[in-house]
């Protein structure tokens, strides 16, 4: 009896201290939680952007000031954390360079022949430079006739060519004014500005910062808009050009500054896919090909995508890959699993994209009956890529400015499709619906794009027709929405806004300081617009 008494007791004064502790915390503490306490409250259920909110913290930082520079790697350096979907009807190489000129990265798709994909990496890096180290030349002993081959067989969209001799000795410019059919069967050495009237600059005269010197020779030589570099012996060293000049000189004014690689280049990511031979095996060799073309264009990140990176086929490419190319920054994936961060972190991945089934084409979940909401997924994967010191990139299922917030207060950077598919330098036509532009968006597990190429990225061959190939995305259209800069400045408006809330001046502190609430479904529909008749939907 005496034991019973004394057990109803110990109960009692626990009870006791509970609500004591209650009563003394403060009530922040205990709704608000931190992303372990809160994730390990919810270890039973998976959660994603809607189910949860932020909660505000005390600021004094505007939205202005926030910073939203992201490391991805010791050498891949974004200066907004948003990359875009390597996807057949999202990045080709228009869309790569406004993604980089707005200081993200762009992927492109592997949905057709490498050559392209090379020619495509190739327009991403040449698109503004400061000094075009490798310009196009054309010999005193060409006609104007293969010069103006030459243009239209490269699609050129210029025609002025420094003229070298067979050691790459300056000769002469060649001027676009003379570069005309009337002329085309005289020989370049009969139309070119000769040497001594050629206004060049040496090497060395570029100094430190070549573009301010080029801004100052432009403006005191009027007329001119091409500066040639040579090096001592006048063999041509470069060429720039005056209109990358001006663009630059803007770009140095913006806050967000494009992503550029140690030479001044637009950065540039390709996907690759885990290729087979006609026995099945991994084709190393191809991949290693393949790869190292990409590299010699300058590629800054390959990203070997598929819907099952935590599978012996994704880890062999990146360990492939990775032997061959030690300092070469690897994207893989995708995952959800902690064990699959790990795994693919272990083969020498350096950043993994963390995303089955959330994106807004794919239907992997209903038709396979697998993946994690987004949420829960980044949880836990974030968990295991601090351990491994990797980046991960929330991928897939974005759909607003606050979804991205969310995702990095765990991930470094997010990876969007359907938000920029219906953009202008996104691949297609623009089609009208009823009187509406819309572009085509489609899954790359779709049947027409895994025709197209894709079907090794889902585990299936495209020439297999012996068996039913189950599609695991959609084909689908997405309002035509303007170019990227615009969608891109509202949506670093909300992240910025959301990083303000939280007092979070750069992403780090709003990974530090994040902390979580659950909705419900009427706080969800509360979180929209509701009760009002909505006149305008957008900026
Ligand atoms: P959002 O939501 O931005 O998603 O449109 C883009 C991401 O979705 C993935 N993806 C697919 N997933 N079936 C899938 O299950 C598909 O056909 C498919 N196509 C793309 C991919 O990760 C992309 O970045």
């Amino acid at each position: 009896m005496a034991l019973v008494g004394r057990k109803l007791l110990a109960k009692e004064t626990a009870w006791k201290a509970v609500f004591f502790m209650a009563a003394t915390r403060n009530p922040d503490e205990i709704f608000y939680r931190g992303a372990d306490s809160f994730f390990n409250a919810h270890a039973d259920i998976g959660l994603t952007f809607d189910d949860v909110t932020l909660a505000t913290l005390y600021s004094d930082i505007l939205p202005s000031q926030t910073q939203l520079d992201s490391r991805l790697t010791e050498a891949l350096h974004l200066n907004i954390p948003v990359v875009s979907a390597d996807m057949d009807t999202v990045t080709e190489s228009r869309l790569a360079i406004a993604m980089a000129l707005n200081g993200g990265l762009g992927l492109i798709h592997y949905n057709m022949p490498e050559k392209d994909q090379l020619w495509h990496v190739s327009r991403v890096k040449y698109h503004v430079q400061g000094l075009i180290q490798d310009p196009i030349k054309v010999s005193p002993d060409q006609s104007i006739g293969d010069v103006l081959q030459l243009i239209e067989e490269k699609n050129f969209g210029f025609s002025t060519f420094p003229v070298v001799d067979e050691s790459d000795r300056l000769v002469g410019l060649l001027s676009g004014h003379v570069v005309k059919p009337r002329y085309a069967s005289k020989k370049v050495s009969e139309a070119l500005t000769p040497r001594n009237q050629v206004r060049t600059l040496s090497r060395k005269e570029l100094g430190k910062d070549p573009i301010a010197v080029a801004d100052k020779f432009f403006t005191e030589h009027v007329g001119i808009h091409k500066l040639l570099v040579v090096d001592d012996e006048d063999r041509l060293h470069g060429l720039i050009t005056m209109s990358d000049v001006e663009k630059i000189t803007q770009e140095r004014k913006a806050q967000f500054k494009p992503a550029r690689d140690s030479q001044f280049r637009l950065i540039c990511g390709a996907a690759v896919s885990a290729t087979r031979n006609a026995f099945g095996e991994l084709d190393r060799e191809r991949i290693l090909n393949h790869v190292g073309a990409l590299i010699e264009r300058g590629v800054d990140v390959v990203a070997v995508s598929t819907a099952h990176g935590h599978s012996k086929g994704v880890g062999d490419t990146v360990k492939v890959l990775r032997d061959a190319f030690p300092k070469l920054p690897i994207i893989a994936g995708n995952v959800t699993s902690a064990t699959g961060v790990e795994y693919l972190a272990d083969c020498g991945a350096n950043i993994i994209k963390i995303g089955q089934g959330p994106g807004s084409i794919c239907t992997t979940r209903i038709v396979a009956g697998v993946g994690i909401p987004q949420m829960t997924a980044l949880y836990v994967c974030s968990k295991a890529a601090e351990k491994k010191k990797v980046s991960i990139l929330a991928d897939g299922g974005i759909t607003k400015s606050g979804d991205i917030v969310k995702a990095l207060t765990m991930a470094q950077g997010v990876i969007c499709g359907g938000m920029f598919a219906g953009c202008t330098e996104a691949p297609g036509e623009v089609v009208e619906i009823g009187g509406k532009p819309y572009k085509q968006y489609r899954g790359m597990g779709s049947l027409s794009a895994m025709n197209a190429g894709s079907a090794a990225r889902y585990g299936h061959d495209k020439k297999d027709t012996t068996r039913k190939v189950a599609a695991e995305g959609v084909e689908a259209l997405k309002e035509a929405c303007g170019p990227v800069d615009r969608v891109l400045a509202s949506l670093i408006g909300g992240i910025q806004s959301g990083m303000g809330y939280l007092g979070a001046e750069n992403l780090n502190q709003l990974r530090e300081k994040a902390r979580y609430i659950r909705v419900s479904p009427a706080g969800q529909r509360e979180a929209s617009p509701h009760d009002v008749v909505e006149l305008k939907t957008r900026n």
